[in-house]
Protein backbone atom coordinates (compact mmCIF):
# COMPACT_ATOMS: atom_id res chain seq x y z
CA UNK A 1 0.00 0.00 0.00
CA UNK A 2 1.53 3.53 -0.75
CA UNK A 3 1.96 6.08 2.24
CA UNK A 4 -1.08 8.11 0.80
CA UNK A 5 -3.04 5.77 0.51
CA UNK A 6 -2.53 4.74 4.19
CA UNK A 7 -5.53 5.58 6.51
CA UNK A 8 -5.03 7.08 9.58
CA UNK A 9 -5.30 6.34 13.35
CA UNK A 10 -5.79 8.38 16.77
CA UNK A 11 -5.67 7.09 20.42
CA UNK A 12 -4.83 8.30 23.44
CA UNK A 13 -4.31 7.37 26.93
CA UNK A 14 -4.88 9.34 30.47
CA UNK A 15 -2.00 9.76 32.74
CA UNK A 16 -4.12 10.27 35.51
CA UNK A 17 -2.28 6.96 37.12
CA UNK A 18 -0.65 4.20 37.07
CA UNK A 19 -1.60 1.70 33.45
CA UNK A 20 -3.43 -1.13 34.32
CA UNK A 21 -3.72 -4.77 32.11
CA UNK A 22 -7.47 -3.47 30.81
CA UNK A 23 -5.42 -0.80 29.14
CA UNK A 24 -3.17 -2.92 27.86
CA UNK A 25 -5.23 -5.73 26.62
CA UNK A 26 -8.23 -3.21 25.69
CA UNK A 27 -6.20 -0.46 23.80
CA UNK A 28 -2.34 -0.11 23.75
CA UNK A 29 -1.46 -4.04 22.81
CA UNK A 30 -2.82 -3.00 19.59
CA UNK A 31 -1.09 0.15 19.00
CA UNK A 32 2.11 -1.95 17.53
CA UNK A 33 0.08 -3.78 15.16
CA UNK A 34 -1.39 -1.38 13.69
CA UNK A 35 1.30 1.17 13.05
CA UNK A 36 2.61 -1.37 9.99
CA UNK A 37 -0.59 -0.45 7.98
CA UNK A 38 -1.64 2.69 9.01
CA UNK A 39 -0.21 6.25 9.73
CA UNK A 40 -0.67 6.11 13.77
CA UNK A 41 -0.72 8.54 15.92
CA UNK A 42 -0.54 8.40 19.78
CA UNK A 43 -1.28 10.72 22.30
CA UNK A 44 -1.01 11.01 26.08
CA UNK A 45 -3.70 13.57 26.94
CA UNK A 46 -2.76 15.06 29.95
CA UNK A 47 -5.32 18.17 29.46
CA UNK A 48 -8.02 14.82 30.50
CA UNK A 49 -6.49 14.00 33.23
CA UNK A 50 -6.82 17.20 34.82
CA UNK A 51 -10.40 16.86 34.95
CA UNK A 52 -9.56 14.94 38.11
CA UNK A 53 -7.74 16.86 40.62
CA UNK A 54 -4.30 15.82 40.02
CA UNK A 55 -0.86 16.40 42.05
CA UNK A 56 1.05 18.44 39.60
CA UNK A 57 4.61 16.25 39.95
CA UNK A 58 2.87 13.05 40.07
CA UNK A 59 1.09 14.33 36.56
CA UNK A 60 4.15 14.99 35.42
CA UNK A 61 5.40 11.70 36.43
CA UNK A 62 3.16 9.36 34.69
CA UNK A 63 2.75 11.74 31.57
CA UNK A 64 6.45 10.42 30.79
CA UNK A 65 6.08 7.09 32.21
CA UNK A 66 2.81 6.66 29.34
CA UNK A 67 5.35 7.55 26.96
CA UNK A 68 7.72 5.27 28.16
CA UNK A 69 5.13 2.38 27.77
CA UNK A 70 3.46 3.08 24.59
CA UNK A 71 7.39 2.67 23.34
CA UNK A 72 7.75 -0.50 26.19
CA UNK A 73 4.36 -1.80 24.18
CA UNK A 74 6.68 -1.59 20.80
CA UNK A 75 5.57 1.38 19.38
CA UNK A 76 8.42 2.85 17.22
CA UNK A 77 8.78 6.54 17.00
CA UNK A 78 10.30 6.75 13.88
CA UNK A 79 6.63 4.68 12.36
CA UNK A 80 4.30 6.79 14.71
CA UNK A 81 3.57 10.08 16.27
CA UNK A 82 4.02 9.80 20.08
CA UNK A 83 3.35 12.87 21.81
CA UNK A 84 1.77 14.64 24.56
CA UNK A 85 -1.66 16.78 24.00
CA UNK A 86 -0.71 19.94 25.94
CA UNK A 87 1.82 20.36 23.90
CA UNK A 88 -0.34 20.61 20.58
CA UNK A 89 -2.30 23.90 21.52
CA UNK A 90 -4.81 23.03 18.68
CA UNK A 91 -6.59 20.33 20.59
CA UNK A 92 -7.72 23.80 23.09
CA UNK A 93 -8.30 25.74 20.15
CA UNK A 94 -10.22 23.07 18.50
CA UNK A 95 -12.30 22.01 21.17
CA UNK A 96 -13.74 25.70 21.80
CA UNK A 97 -14.80 25.52 18.66
CA UNK A 98 -16.56 21.76 18.76
CA UNK A 99 -17.82 23.43 22.28
CA UNK A 100 -20.44 25.34 20.08
CA UNK A 101 -21.50 22.86 17.69
CA UNK A 102 -22.12 20.21 20.65
CA UNK A 103 -25.87 20.30 22.46
CA UNK A 104 -25.72 20.73 26.38
CA UNK A 105 -28.09 18.08 26.11
CA UNK A 106 -26.05 15.27 24.33
CA UNK A 107 -23.09 16.10 26.38
CA UNK A 108 -25.10 15.28 29.85
CA UNK A 109 -26.31 12.09 28.29
CA UNK A 110 -22.59 10.68 28.87
CA UNK A 111 -22.61 7.79 31.08
CA UNK A 112 -18.80 8.64 32.17
CA UNK A 113 -20.09 12.10 33.16
CA UNK A 114 -22.54 10.78 35.33
CA UNK A 115 -20.12 8.33 37.13
CA UNK A 116 -17.49 10.57 37.38
CA UNK A 117 -19.68 13.07 39.01
CA UNK A 118 -21.10 10.42 40.89
CA UNK A 119 -17.09 9.68 42.28
CA UNK A 120 -15.67 13.01 42.45
CA UNK A 121 -19.59 15.19 44.05
CA UNK A 122 -16.88 18.16 45.35
CA UNK A 123 -15.17 18.81 41.84
CA UNK A 124 -18.11 18.47 39.09
CA UNK A 125 -16.03 21.01 37.18
CA UNK A 126 -17.01 22.17 33.66
CA UNK A 127 -14.03 20.04 32.13
CA UNK A 128 -15.43 17.18 33.17
CA UNK A 129 -18.73 17.86 31.58
CA UNK A 130 -17.11 18.71 28.02
CA UNK A 131 -14.54 16.13 28.23
CA UNK A 132 -15.90 14.41 25.33
CA UNK A 133 -15.64 17.50 22.96
CA UNK A 134 -11.58 17.98 23.67
CA UNK A 135 -11.66 13.89 23.05
CA UNK A 136 -13.62 14.87 19.31
CA UNK A 137 -11.01 17.36 19.08
CA UNK A 138 -8.06 15.15 19.47
CA UNK A 139 -9.59 12.83 16.93
CA UNK A 140 -10.97 15.01 14.12
CA UNK A 141 -7.71 17.21 14.33
CA UNK A 142 -5.98 14.64 12.65
CA UNK A 143 -8.72 13.50 9.90
CA UNK A 144 -8.33 9.91 12.05
CA UNK A 145 -10.41 7.24 9.87
CA UNK A 146 -9.87 4.53 13.19
CA UNK A 147 -9.67 4.68 17.10
CA UNK A 148 -8.74 2.05 18.84
CA UNK A 149 -10.43 1.83 22.30
CA UNK A 150 -11.61 -0.50 24.29
CA UNK A 151 -15.56 -0.72 24.95
CA UNK A 152 -15.97 2.06 27.83
CA UNK A 153 -15.23 4.46 24.70
CA UNK A 154 -17.97 3.74 22.65
CA UNK A 155 -20.46 6.55 23.70
CA UNK A 156 -17.76 8.91 23.66
CA UNK A 157 -16.65 8.17 19.85
CA UNK A 158 -20.95 8.31 19.01
CA UNK A 159 -20.84 11.58 20.32
CA UNK A 160 -17.76 12.12 18.69
CA UNK A 161 -19.25 11.37 14.89
CA UNK A 162 -22.19 12.79 15.70
CA UNK A 163 -20.63 16.71 16.19
CA UNK A 164 -18.75 15.92 13.31
CA UNK A 165 -21.92 15.01 11.34
CA UNK A 166 -23.09 17.88 12.46
CA UNK A 167 -20.41 19.98 11.67
CA UNK A 168 -20.34 18.58 8.47
CA UNK A 169 -23.76 19.41 7.65
CA UNK A 170 -23.38 22.92 7.77
CA UNK A 171 -19.37 22.93 6.35
CA UNK A 172 -19.06 19.87 4.02
CA UNK A 173 -16.14 18.22 3.42
CA UNK A 174 -14.74 19.62 6.61
CA UNK A 175 -13.49 16.31 9.00
CA UNK A 176 -12.90 12.66 8.16
CA UNK A 177 -15.95 10.56 9.95
CA UNK A 178 -13.99 8.42 12.35
CA UNK A 179 -15.01 4.81 13.27
CA UNK A 180 -13.93 3.27 16.61
CA UNK A 181 -12.34 0.16 16.25
CA UNK A 182 -12.62 -2.61 19.13
CA UNK A 183 -10.80 -5.76 20.39
CA UNK A 184 -13.56 -8.05 19.68
CA UNK A 185 -15.33 -9.54 22.75
CA UNK A 186 -13.58 -11.97 24.88
CA UNK A 187 -10.44 -10.34 23.44
CA UNK A 188 -10.34 -7.54 25.48
CA UNK A 189 -12.99 -5.34 24.81
CA UNK A 190 -13.89 -5.32 28.36
CA UNK A 191 -11.10 -6.72 31.28
CA UNK A 192 -13.03 -6.89 34.67
CA UNK A 193 -11.60 -5.82 37.81
CA UNK A 194 -10.50 -9.53 40.00
CA UNK A 195 -12.36 -7.85 43.00
CA UNK A 196 -15.75 -7.27 41.65
CA UNK A 197 -15.62 -9.22 38.13
CA UNK A 198 -19.07 -7.35 37.06
CA UNK A 199 -17.31 -3.89 37.06
CA UNK A 200 -14.34 -2.74 34.35
CA UNK A 201 -10.92 -3.01 35.72
CA UNK A 202 -10.19 0.55 36.32
CA UNK A 203 -7.18 2.83 37.25
CA UNK A 204 -9.52 4.28 40.27
CA UNK A 205 -10.37 0.84 41.10
CA UNK A 206 -11.34 1.57 45.33
CA UNK A 207 -10.00 -2.25 46.05
CA UNK A 208 -5.97 -1.82 44.69
CA UNK A 209 -6.65 -5.97 44.84
CA UNK A 210 -8.92 -5.57 41.72
CA UNK A 211 -6.70 -4.18 39.29
CA UNK A 212 -3.37 -4.90 37.90
CA UNK A 213 -0.68 -2.40 36.92
CA UNK A 214 1.76 -2.67 34.41
CA UNK A 215 4.60 -1.60 36.54
CA UNK A 216 3.37 -3.89 39.22
CA UNK A 217 6.37 -6.63 40.71
CA UNK A 218 5.38 -10.44 40.01
CA UNK A 219 4.84 -11.04 43.61
CA UNK A 220 2.02 -8.64 44.00
CA UNK A 221 0.67 -9.90 40.46
CA UNK A 222 0.61 -13.35 42.10
CA UNK A 223 -1.15 -12.32 45.17
CA UNK A 224 -4.02 -10.41 43.27
CA UNK A 225 -4.41 -13.67 40.89
CA UNK A 226 -4.43 -15.71 43.68
CA UNK A 227 -7.12 -13.71 45.86
CA UNK A 228 -9.32 -12.96 42.40
CA UNK A 229 -13.22 -13.63 43.12
CA UNK A 230 -14.35 -16.40 41.14
CA UNK A 231 -17.87 -18.78 42.54
CA UNK A 232 -18.33 -22.50 44.05
CA UNK A 233 -18.71 -24.22 41.29
CA UNK A 234 -14.77 -24.75 40.76
CA UNK A 235 -15.06 -25.51 36.24
CA UNK A 236 -13.10 -23.37 34.39
CA UNK A 237 -15.74 -22.51 31.53
CA UNK A 238 -16.73 -19.26 29.66
CA UNK A 239 -19.59 -17.98 30.81
CA UNK A 240 -19.61 -14.02 31.13
CA UNK A 241 -22.78 -14.18 32.46
CA UNK A 242 -22.93 -16.58 35.22
CA UNK A 243 -19.41 -16.81 36.05
CA UNK A 244 -18.29 -13.60 35.48
CA UNK A 245 -15.20 -13.91 37.29
CA UNK A 246 -13.21 -17.38 35.98
CA UNK A 247 -14.67 -15.50 32.25
CA UNK A 248 -12.41 -12.74 33.06
CA UNK A 249 -9.60 -15.05 33.99
CA UNK A 250 -10.05 -17.15 31.08
CA UNK A 251 -9.61 -13.80 28.66
CA UNK A 252 -6.85 -12.87 30.22
CA UNK A 253 -5.29 -16.20 30.67
CA UNK A 254 -5.89 -16.28 26.78
CA UNK A 255 -4.76 -12.99 25.87
CA UNK A 256 -1.67 -13.51 27.76
CA UNK A 257 -0.88 -16.70 26.27
CA UNK A 258 -1.92 -16.31 22.88
CA UNK A 259 -4.55 -19.60 22.78
CA UNK A 260 -7.77 -19.49 21.68
CA UNK A 261 -10.80 -19.82 24.60
CA UNK A 262 -11.36 -23.33 23.77
CA UNK A 263 -7.98 -24.41 24.39
CA UNK A 264 -7.95 -22.79 27.73
CA UNK A 265 -11.50 -24.91 28.54
CA UNK A 266 -9.69 -27.59 27.17
CA UNK A 267 -6.20 -27.13 29.29
CA UNK A 268 -8.11 -26.80 32.80
CA UNK A 269 -10.70 -29.75 31.90
CA UNK A 270 -11.19 -30.93 35.34
CA UNK A 271 -8.94 -29.05 37.35
CA UNK A 272 -9.68 -26.39 39.87
CA UNK A 273 -8.96 -22.64 40.67
CA UNK A 274 -6.02 -23.57 42.83
CA UNK A 275 -4.87 -24.60 39.85
CA UNK A 276 -5.66 -22.26 37.27
CA UNK A 277 -5.72 -19.24 39.51
CA UNK A 278 -1.83 -19.21 40.18
CA UNK A 279 -1.45 -20.07 36.18
CA UNK A 280 -2.96 -17.06 35.29
CA UNK A 281 -0.83 -15.11 37.60
CA UNK A 282 2.61 -16.79 35.93
CA UNK A 283 0.76 -15.96 32.16
CA UNK A 284 0.87 -12.73 33.19
CA UNK A 285 4.16 -11.69 35.13
CA UNK A 286 5.61 -13.36 31.89
CA UNK A 287 3.57 -11.14 29.34
CA UNK A 288 4.47 -7.73 31.51
CA UNK A 289 8.06 -8.75 32.88
CA UNK A 290 9.70 -7.36 29.10
CA UNK A 291 7.30 -4.49 28.99
CA UNK A 292 8.08 -3.13 32.81
CA UNK A 293 11.98 -3.80 32.62
CA UNK A 294 11.75 -1.65 29.43
CA UNK A 295 9.59 1.09 30.83
CA UNK A 296 12.27 1.43 33.49
CA UNK A 297 15.22 1.49 31.01
CA UNK A 298 13.36 4.18 29.23
CA UNK A 299 12.62 6.42 32.36
CA UNK A 300 16.05 6.75 32.81
CA UNK A 301 16.62 7.99 29.87
CA UNK A 302 15.16 11.19 29.94
CA UNK A 303 17.15 12.48 27.06
CA UNK A 304 15.43 10.05 24.83
CA UNK A 305 11.86 10.83 26.44
CA UNK A 306 12.55 14.17 25.93
CA UNK A 307 13.58 13.99 22.18
CA UNK A 308 10.39 11.68 21.29
CA UNK A 309 7.95 13.98 22.60
CA UNK A 310 9.26 17.31 21.38
CA UNK A 311 9.89 15.41 17.78
CA UNK A 312 6.11 13.96 17.96
CA UNK A 313 4.46 17.30 19.10
CA UNK A 314 6.49 18.95 15.86
CA UNK A 315 4.85 16.85 13.71
CA UNK A 316 1.59 16.69 15.45
CA UNK A 317 1.39 20.47 15.16
CA UNK A 318 1.69 20.22 11.80
CA UNK A 319 -0.76 17.92 10.81
CA UNK A 320 -3.60 19.77 13.20
CA UNK A 321 -2.22 23.10 12.17
CA UNK A 322 -3.92 22.25 9.11
CA UNK A 323 -7.08 21.02 10.38
CA UNK A 324 -7.49 23.82 12.74
CA UNK A 325 -6.97 26.86 9.67
CA UNK A 326 -9.70 24.89 7.24
CA UNK A 327 -11.98 25.36 10.60
CA UNK A 328 -11.46 29.28 11.18
CA UNK A 329 -11.69 29.52 7.53
CA UNK A 330 -15.23 28.11 7.70
CA UNK A 331 -16.81 29.43 10.74
CA UNK A 332 -15.47 33.09 9.68
CA UNK A 333 -12.25 34.18 11.29
CA UNK A 334 -9.82 36.49 10.10
CA UNK A 335 -6.77 34.91 9.03
CA UNK A 336 -4.02 35.64 10.77
P1 LIG B 1 -8.34 5.78 29.41
O1 LIG B 1 -7.08 6.49 29.73
O2 LIG B 1 -9.36 5.62 30.46
O3 LIG B 1 -8.02 4.33 28.87
C1 LIG B 1 -7.07 4.11 27.83
C2 LIG B 1 -7.56 3.00 26.92
O4 LIG B 1 -7.73 1.79 27.68
C3 LIG B 1 -9.03 1.26 27.44
N1 LIG B 1 -9.46 0.60 28.69
C4 LIG B 1 -9.91 -0.66 28.77
N2 LIG B 1 -10.11 -1.61 27.83
C5 LIG B 1 -10.56 -2.81 28.25
N3 LIG B 1 -10.83 -3.12 29.54
C6 LIG B 1 -10.65 -2.19 30.51
N4 LIG B 1 -10.88 -2.51 31.79
C7 LIG B 1 -10.17 -0.90 30.14
N5 LIG B 1 -9.88 0.23 30.84
C8 LIG B 1 -9.46 1.14 29.93
C9 LIG B 1 -9.90 2.45 27.11
O5 LIG B 1 -11.03 2.08 26.38
C10 LIG B 1 -8.94 3.29 26.29
O6 LIG B 1 -8.93 2.87 24.96
N6 LIG B 1 -11.11 9.08 26.93
C11 LIG B 1 -10.00 8.18 26.78
C12 LIG B 1 -8.71 8.88 26.41
C13 LIG B 1 -8.79 9.70 25.16
C14 LIG B 1 -8.88 9.21 23.84
C15 LIG B 1 -8.88 10.37 23.01
C16 LIG B 1 -8.95 7.94 23.29
C17 LIG B 1 -8.75 11.06 25.10
N7 LIG B 1 -8.81 11.46 23.80
C18 LIG B 1 -8.98 10.25 21.61
C19 LIG B 1 -9.03 7.83 21.90
C20 LIG B 1 -9.06 8.97 21.08
C21 LIG B 1 -9.78 7.49 28.12
O7 LIG B 1 -10.21 7.95 29.14
O8 LIG B 1 -8.99 6.43 28.10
Amino acid sequence: MSENQKKTIFSGVQPSGKLTLGNYLGAIRNFPILQQSYHCIYCVVDMHAITVRQEAAALRRATLEVLAQYIACGLDPEKSILFIQSHVPAHAELAWVLNCFTMFGEASRMTQFKDKSAKHADNINVGLFTYPVLMAADILLYQADLVPVGVDQSQHIEICRDIAGRFNGLYPGTFVMPEGYYPKAGEGAKINSLADPRMKMSKSDPNPGGCILLMDKPEDIMRKFKRAVTDSEASIVMDPVGKPGVSNLIQIYALATGKTIAEVENEFAGKGYGEFKPAVGEAVVELLRPIRERTEQLLASKDYLEQVYTQGAQKAAYLARKTLDKVYRKVGFVAR
